[in-house]
């Protein structure tokens, strides 16, 4: 398999989880690199459903090593409790779970910030998972996080914890929010910390060990391309770099050993929370949320839809470089008569094929739509490209040419089977 970069195209939850279970058996490690507890990737074995958060997916295969890696954010009890979860639900967490010592905390007054901040901006709030992930990163940014290293040493934690609770504190009560008790936030974490202890390991060594040992590592992305903090619709993004460059960056594995890229997106287009969505259309959401389907698997919130936007995914292609691509969700398009693609952007007079920058004009731009005629067949049960309907391959081919990258596997359901490879 190689070492393999797994991103999302679009605006997250395009299905990573499910295929990074079904990469996985090709894999022996599977690698977080960015984002925290904000992710929420859904797998199902059989129909037994597991919503991953911060442990890499892999962990659903026995025999497979997965790290948690330096530039992912790490809730130190919300990682406990995700542990918990696993084994209560039969999955073994043990030596096959590594977390860098190198990767910051996400601690209570983070989450407290986010929901103040988010408060304060009250229509133009961005609409995060107040998992505190911005101010958790924007620390790490500042040189003043706390780190797993911090964590697992008493006397350091407790005297670096002791003046970021003081100085949040202050900050809090400007807010009108109520402070924090260093104790119980101190008791809580080190319990927590003593927990996490046995997993904490130098991971950029290990994984660099096994990159020369021709070991095959999956970096399971976060997020989508359009919420990276630098190649998103700024402010409306999370807090890192969801694009593949930060698969290098998080893990410390540099870009040379690196052999390819796999873009996951759905035949449709989906975000949660704020910020421009040029394709959003309520009818699909109504036909969607109809099913049952699109509620984020973090927050629960429905998620806004629409029309498949290739004008995003061609720009997913260029900044991340994206070789192969994974288009999730087929079958939610299963009973519509027409089925529109963006292909470019209009405002006014101007036509865009890329991604405008300015917010504003992303804002007010238009679609522009090519339209294909649907399959009004259900997809679920095709397990080769050639029981897919004739119109569903046209479809697909169409969004992998306008998206630029060599189509490779099509999810026609939520469970591993429901998969075909090309
Ligand atoms: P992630 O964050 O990218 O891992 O995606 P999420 O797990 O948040 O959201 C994707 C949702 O789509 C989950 O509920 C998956 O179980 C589901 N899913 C993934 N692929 C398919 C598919 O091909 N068909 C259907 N019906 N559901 C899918
Ligand atoms: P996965 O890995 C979809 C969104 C939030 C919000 C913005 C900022 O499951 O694809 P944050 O809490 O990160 O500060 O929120 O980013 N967001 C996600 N949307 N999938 C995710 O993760 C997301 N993680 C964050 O809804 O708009
Ligand atoms: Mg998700």
């Amino acid at each position: 398999m190689a070492n393999t970069i797994l991103v999302g195209a679009q605006w997250g939850d395009e299905g990573k989880g499910k295929i990074i279970d079904v990469l996985t058996e090709q894999a022996d490690f599977i690698v977080r690199t960015q984002g925290g507890n904000n992710a929420g990737h859904t797998v199902f074995l059989g129909k037994k459903k597991y919503v991953l958060h911060l442990v890499p997916s892999g962990i659903l295969r026995p025999g497979k090593r997965c790290v948690i890696g330096n530039g992912v954010v790490i809730d130190p009890i919300g990682l406990v409790e995700e542990i918990d979860r696993l084994t209560t639900l039969g999955v073994k967490v043990n030596t096959n779970l590594l977390i860098s010592e190198t990767a910051h905390l996400v601690l209570p007054y983070h989450r407290e910030l986010d929901e103040q901040r988010e408060i304060l901006k009250g229509k133009d709030k961005i609409g995060t998972t107040k998992r505190g992930i911005g101010p958790a990163y924007g620390d790490k940014a500042a040189r003043t996080g706390l780190r797993m290293i911090d964590l697992i040493n008493p006397r350091c934690f407790e005297e670096k914890l002791r003046f970021k609770i003081k100085e949040n504190n202050e900050v809090l009560k400007a807010f009108g929010a109520k402070p924090l008790s260093f104790k119980k936030v101190h008791d809580a974490y080190r319990a927590a910390g003593d927990r996490l202890k046995p997993f904490v390991a130098n991971t950029v060594i290990l994984l660099n060990e096994a990159a020369l040992t021709q070991a095959n590592i999956l970096f399971e992305g976060a997020q989508g391309t359009f919420l990276d903090i630098d190649h998103g619709t700024y402010p409306f993004v999370t807090s890192s770099n969801t694009t593949a460059g930060g698969a290098c960056t998080g893990s410390g594995v540099p870009p040379n050993r690196m052999d390819r890229v796999v873009g996951v997106m759905k035949a449709y287009t989906t975000r949660v929370g704020e910020g421009p969505l040029p394709t959003e259309n309520q009818a699909i959401a109504d036909l969607l949320h109809g099913l049952g389907r699109e509620f984020g698997a973090t927050t629960g919130r429905p998620r806004r839809c629409g029309w498949f936007d290739a004008v995003a995914t061609g720009h997913a292609t260029m900044v991340n470089g994206i070789d192969e691509l994974a288009v999730t969700n087929l079958d939610g398009l299963d009973t519509l008569a027409t089925i529109k693609v963006c292909v470019a952007y209009r405002d006014g007079a101007n036509r865009y094929d890329y991604v405008p920058n300015e917010l504003e004009v992303l804002s007010r731009c238009q679609p522009v739509y090519e339209e294909f005629p649907g399959w009004n067949t259900p997809t679920h049960r095709a397990r080769k490209w050639k029981e897919l309907p004739p119109k569903a391959r046209v479809y697909l081919k169409a969004i992998a040419e306008l998206t630029g990258a060599k189509l490779t596997v099509v999810s026609v359901g939520p469970a591993r089977e429901e998969t075909i490879s090309l």
